[in-house]
């Protein structure tokens, strides 16, 4: 509230301001969605800003001021109250973890680099991690989550078999033609051939159900994209399904779009269009090279491995058949994979309409952008397996309620429906592991409707309510809230331990 005699918030920018909330919005942003000019706008904003009705925080982004508000209140739980009471209540002191961790090196890697994903953890932290583990050759080593496949790439080039599990099929199909190492190039080079030789002769077709599809392509692009699409092999050996994964990352190097991590417009580059037949055959040329510098570290290479397409919540694997499990799960509150890869969803036929896409979001664990149908069922704040969830799932729900203008009023019930999510996956991957053997884990803080979570250390504790011992949490780097661009976040490395006596 401003104070007496404060110019009021008109409604409009009022509006624009409550959508973003506390993620804030530049000038420019307001004076494109108010159609407003900036000199205008930021005089105003100067105004409301000295009576306390508005707020600047970081490189220019406003808020309104209760969004500014919610984390300097009294009953707010800072993170380093959250460290010390889990060095209290579970034993275990932070310590630092110091090597790469973001996926960021792999976009140029051998065989990383054939479906670069923006969610990806770095390849040389797995990497590191096997290394550590000092596993025996032909070990089987779990990636739950297995996205593009990171973990499961680094475990056989490390001599191991690698298994996975991974419910976006764009992921899943990236990360088990990533792993077939003994696909032969120059057969890949001369199937590209014919689907290029194949396209040339189309005559274009219809474009995915996208509603954006017309903005987000030139209209020459598009058409070419159909001919290629439809020259490509419809069967699901491993041929076809490499030639799938070259078309899939060509997507967005044609389009107006980029990943900056979300799905947005953009691109600096977007009116000098690239051309899809180049952009294929680029992609293909790449893929065989790294294939060609793959073969020569065949003899250490793992046994060829499994990329299940299904959710690691019923993931049933033989108890004790997995020797490591490595992985990062989504984030609480984080990105929303089905409209991030929705281009690919749609272009590769996964999805053909909207209710396709909506089934999948709700099939993976929670986002923020989850159906309030789905959430609906998980808006008690009672019945969750741990204290700490309650009390946070508790603040959420009445931040919301007397704040009434946050995004969404349910934004408690996603939370709790993200850390049901993830139980279930950390006891299955208990079962699965051999006695004694590790979960390593990349995980992230959150703040949300005026709230930390530190789910971190939540899902520590998860995974010590299962069964695990909590060897290490390890802070590996910071990074910044979505939410308040101004509050320092972090990505963690949670180490889980099925404990040595325990068959
Ligand atoms: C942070 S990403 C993993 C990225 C991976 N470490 C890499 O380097 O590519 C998390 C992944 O979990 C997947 N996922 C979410 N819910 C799932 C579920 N219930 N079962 C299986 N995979 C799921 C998402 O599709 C996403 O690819």
């Amino acid at each position: 509230m401003g104070r007496p005699g404060a110019p009021l918030v008109p409604r409009s920018l009022r509006r624009a301001l409550t959508e973003t909330g506390p993620i804030g919005s530049t000038t420019h942003q307001l004076s494109v969605r108010l159609e407003t000019p900036e000199s205008e706008l930021d005089a105003l904003l100067e105004r409301l800003a000295l009576h306390g009705d508005v707020v600047r925080i970081g490189r220019g982004l406003w808020l309104l001021a209760a969004y500014a508000e919610l984390d300097r209140r009294e009953d707010f739980h800072a993170p380093e109250e959250y460290v010390e009471r889990f060095a209290h209540e579970n034993g275990v002191v932070l310590g630092r973890y110091e090597g790469p961790i973001t996926f960021s090196d792999n976009t140029v890697a051998p065989v990383h680099r054939w479906w670069p994903y923006v969610q990806g953890f770095s390849a040389d932290f797995v990497a590191g991690v096997l290394q550590d583990e000092g596993l025996s050759p032909g070990s089987t080593v779990l990636d739950p989550f297995a996205g593009s496949g990171t973990t499961l790439v680094e475990a056989r080039r490390a001599g191991h078999r690698p298994w996975g599990t991974e419910l976006l099929p764009p992921a899943a199909l990236a990360a088990r033609v990533k792993t077939r190492f003994e696909l032969p190039s120059a057969r890949l080079l001369s199937q590209a051939r014919t689907v290029l030789r194949t396209a040339a002769r189309r005559t274009p077709s219809s474009v995915p159900f996208l509603r954006e599809t017309s903005r987000q392509f030139l209209a020459a692009t598009l058409r070419d994209l159909t001919r290629l699409r439809d020259a490509l092999p419809g069967a699901t050996d491993p041929m076809s399904e490499a030639l799938r994964v070259a078309f899939g990352r060509i997507l967005i190097p044609v389009s107006r779009l980029r990943r900056s991590p979300c799905l947005g417009y953009g691109r600096p580059d977007a009116d000098q269009p690239r051309d899809p037949f180049t952009e294929f055959r680029n992609a293909v040329d790449e893929m065989a090279q790294d294939l060609d510098f793959l073969t020569q570290s065949r003899s250490r290479w793992g046994p060829a491995g499994h990329v299940w397409q299904r959710d690691a919540r019923n993931l049933d694997l033989p108890p004790s058949s997995v020797d490591l499990a490595v992985t990062s799960p989504p984030y609480v509150n984080g990105m929303d994979y089905v409209n991030n890869y929705k281009l690919d969803l749609a272009w590769l036929g996964y999805a053909k309409g909207y209710a396709d896409l909506r089934r999948l979001r709700e099939a993976l664990v929670a986002c923020d952008n989850l159906g309030r149908a789905a959430v609906r069922p998980h808006l008690g704040t009672d019945d969750v397996p741990d204290r700490w969830l309650r009390e946070i799932l508790r603040q959420i729900r009445s931040n919301v309620d007397q704040k009434r203008s946050y995004r969404r009023d349910d934004a408690h019930g996603v939370v709790k429906r993200y850390f049901l999510d993830l139980r279930p996956v950390l006891a299955a991957v208990y079962r699965a592991l051999r006695p004694g053997g590790r979960f390593r884990l990349v995980v992230g803080d959150s703040l949300l409707a005026g709230t930390y979570v530190p789910g971190d250390l939540l899902t520590a504790r998860l995974g010590a309510d299962v069964g695990f011992h909590i060897t290490a949490v390890d802070i590996a780097r910071r990074r910044w809230s979505g939410q308040r661009r101004d509050f320092p976040l972090r990505e963690t490395v949670v180490t889980l331990q099925r404990p040595v006596g325990d068959s």
